[in-house]
């Protein structure tokens, strides 16, 4: 009796320590792909998306634009953001890379004239943090 009670005790700690290994590995794959997207991102733009975010709220792009947990970024004016970096085609006309993406940020009336997203006054690294940021949303 003894026994069976301390081998199904052994059997729950077991189960209980398996679980906590998987929990502690899906967290540490979900943070590895954040910081490769973010490594990434950077790259390909110069800019640093952690910045990028931190401006993205700053300019008040939220105000327009959804984009999933981005503090106040619920606006239904444009597009929402998600997934922005597989888009093929920015802003109606303009292929969707790093440098087309900074204009377009910068330059919105420039680039298409009569758009209703506002020429925000945004600084050229500034641009290139929030396109940084941007691009680290695949999906
Ligand atoms: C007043 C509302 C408004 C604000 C503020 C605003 N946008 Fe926009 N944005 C729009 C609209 C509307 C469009 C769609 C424009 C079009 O296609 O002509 C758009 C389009 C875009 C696109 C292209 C998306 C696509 O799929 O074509 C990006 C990227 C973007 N905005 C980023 C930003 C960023 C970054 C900021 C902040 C610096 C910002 N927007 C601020 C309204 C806004």
């Amino acid at each position: 009796m003894l026994r069976s009670l301390s081998t199904s005790a052994f059997l729950a700690i077991l189960a209980g320590i398996l679980f906590a290994i998987a929990l502690i590995a899906i967290v540490y794959e979900y943070a590895e792909q954040r910081t490769r997207l973010r490594i990434h991102a950077a790259a390909e733009t110069g800019g640093d998306p952690r910045r990028g975010e931190a401006m993205f709220i700053q300019y008040g792009c939220g105000s327009c634009h959804a984009l999933r947990n981005v503090r106040e970024a619920t606006g239904m004016v444009g597009p929402p953001l998600d997934g922005v970096a597989l888009r093929v085609i920015i802003g109606g006309h303009l292929a969707n890379n790093p440098a087309n993406m900074q204009k377009w940020i910068r330059d919105p009336q420039h680039v298409s004239p009569g758009t209703a997203m506002p020429d925000l006054h945004v600084g050229e690294g500034d641009a290139r943090d929030i396109t940084a940021f941007l691009y680290t949303r695949a999906k």
